[in-house]
């Protein structure tokens, strides 16, 4: 057969054979910019979504469905440790709003793929950033160190979290398709035995060790440093997609008039940062919390009208980013004193994006990207 090596190389070459990933798996791979599943190009349009703050699994599924209704293709979720883990020892993922495998199975069913992030810490603006409240009482540790104290606490978590996370991934017929690694972690020294990169190199050797084998992800805090991608000074703790918050609407719902900061560079951003990478935003301005005092939602909506979602969105769209989560897609509301300070006791503003006006932001955007 003359044909086959360079059929095959043809062959290769127009299916993005030369992909690369992450030497695990080749189910999600990334190449020129985009993210492939199953060797298809995928723009990931996604939405976040906390079931501690809508612990009703008889819910999940209608929400899950508005996002697909509203033109995402992925939810990404935050899995609070804290919520799973009341006491030392204990953790349950059983009771019905705590039941991640029912979570992962609806946003299946409703056609969604899903990006995991289990901290150990999130912020999420939850009380203690997820972590267990039981590790207050020291047993917690150095928090966000080599601190063996610490490694000791959240080891347990990532093993159990991870192990169902893992079970889940798109490899064995599950929705997941990437797992984010900490958050908001800046990387400050370059060096390779720094406290930080240490953390890293342990939180990706338990996120391998439970199982999990999709691309791992970070998420950088705004344009302020430049943590952990393998094409910037990587020292090790270097993720395989990196990824980048932006929330140009500030703190809208404490101030109406803060106006609007267009960012422009974000393209020359990933650009510096992480070029062979696909341009990852793991959170995009979708909405803001409730602050204590600050306005309520209705009034709130103004500055994130049709209008924001049509200029930003198609902004980044136009910067190339190819992997887009719309943070809170729905917001929910903060049970049991769950909340970080800042946020007043119920509610994580901009559940409104779905209830008042479905479809229209993200039909919008789907036309912009087809
Ligand atoms: C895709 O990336 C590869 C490797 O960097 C490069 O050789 C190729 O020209 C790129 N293809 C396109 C269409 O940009
Ligand atoms: C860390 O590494 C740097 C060089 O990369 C070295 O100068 C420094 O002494 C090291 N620190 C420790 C605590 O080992």
């Amino acid at each position: 057969m003359q044909f086959s090596f360079w059929g095959f190389a043809f062959l290769a070459f127009i299916l993005g054979v030369f992909a690369t990933d992450d030497g695990l798996q080749q189910v999600v791979e990334w190449e020129n910019g985009s993210l492939l599943v199953n060797d298809e190009r995928v723009i990931v349009m996604s939405g976040e979504f906390h079931y501690a703050r809508l612990p009703v699994p008889e819910l999940w599924f209608d929400v899950f469905q508005k996002f697909k209704a509203n033109g995402m293709n992925a939810v990404s979720i935050y899995f609070f440790w804290s919520y799973h883990s009341a006491s030392k020892g204990t953790y349950d993922f059983t009771t019905p709003g705590k039941d991640i495998q029912r979570l992962l199975d609806l946003a299946k069913q409703a056609g969604l793929y899903v990006i995991a992030r289990p901290g150990p810490y999130c912020n999420a603006e939850t009380n203690g950033g997820g972590f267990a409240l039981w590790t207050s009482d020291g047993s917690g540790g150095n928090y966000r160190t080599s601190d063996e104290t610490y490694r000791k606490a959240w080891s347990e978590w990532i093993s159990k979290v991870g192990e169902i996370i893992a079970k889940n991934q798109i490899t064995n017929g599950g929705p997941v398709i990437l797992a984010q690694v900490e958050n908001e972690l800046q990387e400050t020294r370059y060096q390779a035995n720094d406290t930080l990169v240490i953390y890293m190199e342990q939180l990706k050797t338990a996120f391998r060790d439970s199982g999990i084998v999709v691309p791992l992800t970070h998420n950088e805090k705004g344009l302020r440093s430049k943590s952990w991608s393998t094409d910037y000074n990587n020292v090790g703790g270097a993720i395989n997609v990196y990824g980048l918050d932006s929330y140009p609407g500030g703190m809208s719902c404490t101030n109406l008039d803060t106006g609007f900061n267009m960012p422009r560079t974000y393209y020359q951003w990933f650009q510096e940062v992480s070029p062979t990478q696909p341009e990852y935003f793991p959170e995009f301005e979708g909405g803001w919390f409730q602050p204590w005092g600050g306005y309520f939602f209705d009034q709130c909506l103004a500055e994130q009208s049709p209008e924001f979602a049509d200029v930003f969105y198609k902004g980044l769209i136009g910067q190339r980013a190819t992997l887009i989560n719309l943070y809170m897609a729905f917001g929910g509301t903060n049970w049991g004193h769950s909340a970080a300070p800042v946020v007043s006791e119920a509610i994580w503003l901009n559940e409104c994006w779905l209830t008042c006006y479905p479809g229209v932001h993200f039909l919008r955007l789907r036309r912009t990207t087809a």
